[in-house]
């Protein structure tokens, strides 16, 4: 451990002395955390933050123009992925792929207590999203007889939570080597004058660092090395919060190969030109993710020869990336994305040693996003996929991107797979319709097992 006057004077020279104020009313204990602490924080970055934080100057605003786009055909429609798809389920074959989830955030707009991961989503059994995550995985595992790799991204304020909710579930069946936790790193937050913000007299306010932390925090690990040593070459990233999402879809798998893109994203068509989703596109020539905040009302609206949004790609978050791809961006145990500012509320303590909960923004949180790394990928392929088949999430505790609009689309999905089959149910007046993963994985897959006779309408839970 570095010597104490020196982590003072390090603090001191970069004007962010303020956080020793309450050091000598500090017992032992409290004194060696909070030191811990500060050796962590890199204090030439936050330094570097608060001064762009500071600047006056305006910012050059990127050139945006729309990425090219491949689309999916509709289940009705007769196009033929059917050569991709097998290709795609090769792979998943031959171990090649691992699944990995980001579920370090916080949850704020839902307003659930707790890792939004447990949080009960499914129409009728009210599973929560992880054993719902974790259900289509081991049924892949089983259809392929392979092992997948499940890779949990947590983050300091989740992390003992979100490990024992797998615990008390017996990690939903899965092998231990199969199920790996890694922790994403957390970052200080300052107020308007860049000053570091504490949460309390002994400790910083610190919140988790972007699901851009999730490429080094996967090299950090050691979970990168583990892959590497067990074959795989790509990794399906997800976000906990989507229920509807289609696990290791097969035909993004193989398009993505195809076309040696090092990292690959869906998007669905937007749903309104004010949806609250990033768009895919190409900035300054280069793929990316341009957040709904920083599209200007004019993008926002403007509109294409056919009529469509010209900026229509929306984000849902789910990636392929190349195991080597973040390899090669992490190498040496460093790697930085742009640090993106978000204007919070965050309660912290004054210089009098009081406990503030501001009512309005009072400082600013630092986070990197994973789809920056778009930028730095050779190929990348954006794949146009039906919203109705890929994307409820669950977003706010209300309204849209909410339990129940999340809940009513996994519904729909359902009834819809059920009407397209020959099975001997009438769906059509259940207000809730499930399917386990255990039962099919999409909707060809349930039509093939209802007609070869592997499929009984007990099969299918309704209320
Ligand atoms: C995100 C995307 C947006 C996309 C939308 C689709 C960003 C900045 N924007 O928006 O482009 O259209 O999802 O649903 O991501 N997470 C971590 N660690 C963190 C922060 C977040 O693991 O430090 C995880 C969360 O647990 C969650 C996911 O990242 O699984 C998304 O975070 P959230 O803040 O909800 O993103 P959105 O604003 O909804």
């Amino acid at each position: 451990m570095s010597d104490w006057n020196q982590i003072r004077r390090r603090f001191e020279q970069a004007g962010q002395g303020h956080v020793l104020t309450h050091w000598d009313d500090l017992d032992a204990d409290a004194r060696s955390t909070f030191q811990a602490q500060l050796e962590d924080v890199d204090l030439d970055l936050i330094v570097r933050l608060a001064g762009e934080l500071l600047e006056t100057g305006q910012a050059a605003v990127p050139k945006l123009e729309p990425a090219p786009v491949i689309r999916e055909p509709r289940p009705d429609e007769a196009a033929d992925w059917g050569m991709m798809r097998s290709e795609g389920e090769e792979t998943i074959r031959q171990g090649k792929v691992a699944t990995f989830v980001v579920a370090g955030g916080q949850g704020t707009r839902l307003g659930y207590d707790g890792p939004k991961g447990c949080f009960d989503i499914t129409p009728v059994h009210g599973k929560s999203l992880f054993q719902w995550h974790a259900e289509k995985i081991v049924a892949i595992r089983e259809r392929y007889g392979v092992s997948i790799p499940w890779i949990v991204m947590t983050s300091h304020a989740n992390d003992e939570a979100t490990r024992a909710y797998f615990d008390q579930q017996d990690g939903f069946g899965l092998p231990a080597e199969d199920l790996i936790f890694i922790q994403q790193a957390m970052m200080p937050a300052v107020d308007a004058a860049g000053k570091l913000l504490l949460a309390g007299r002994d400790r910083l306010f610190l919140s988790p660092n972007g699901h851009g932390g999730s490429l080094l925090a996967l090299r950090t690990s050691g979970a990168l090395d583990q892959l590497r040593e067990r074959g795989i070459e790509e990794i399906f990233y997800f976000q906990v919060d989507n229920p509807l999402l289609r696990m290791l879809d097969p035909a993004f798998i193989a398009l993505h190969r195809r076309e040696t893109a090092e990292m690959s994203s869906k998007v669905v068509a937007k749903r309104s030109p004010d949806e609250k989703v990033g768009v895919v596109g190409l900035i300054d020539g280069q793929h990316g993710v341009i957040e709904y905040s920083d599209l200007t009302p004019e993008q926002m609206q403007e509109r294409d020869a056919q009529g469509r949004l010209r900026y229509n790609a929306g984000n849902i978050a789910i990636h392929l990336i190349r195991r080597d791809f973040i390899e090669r961006l992490t190498e040496g145990g460093t790697f930085e994305l742009p640090y993106h500012r978000a204007h919070k509320k965050i309660p912290h303590l004054d210089d009098s040693g009081r406990l503030v909960e501001p009512s309005e923004p009072n400082g600013y949180k630092f986070e990197t996003f994973v789809f920056d790394a778009l930028r730095l990928a050779r190929h990348s392929v954006t794949l146009e996929v039906p919203r109705e088949l890929e994307f409820a999430p669950v977003k706010n505790a209300l309204g849209e991107d909410s339990p129940e609009s999340s809940r009513d689309a996994l519904t729909e999905l359902f009834r819809s797979w059920v009407e397209s089959s020959e099975l001997d149910l009438d769906v059509s007046k259940a207000s809730a319709v499930e399917i386990a993963p255990a039962v099919a994985l999409d909707r060809d897959d349930f039509i093939r097992r209802v007609a070869a006779g592997e499929v009984e309408p007990t099969d299918v839970s309704t209320s």
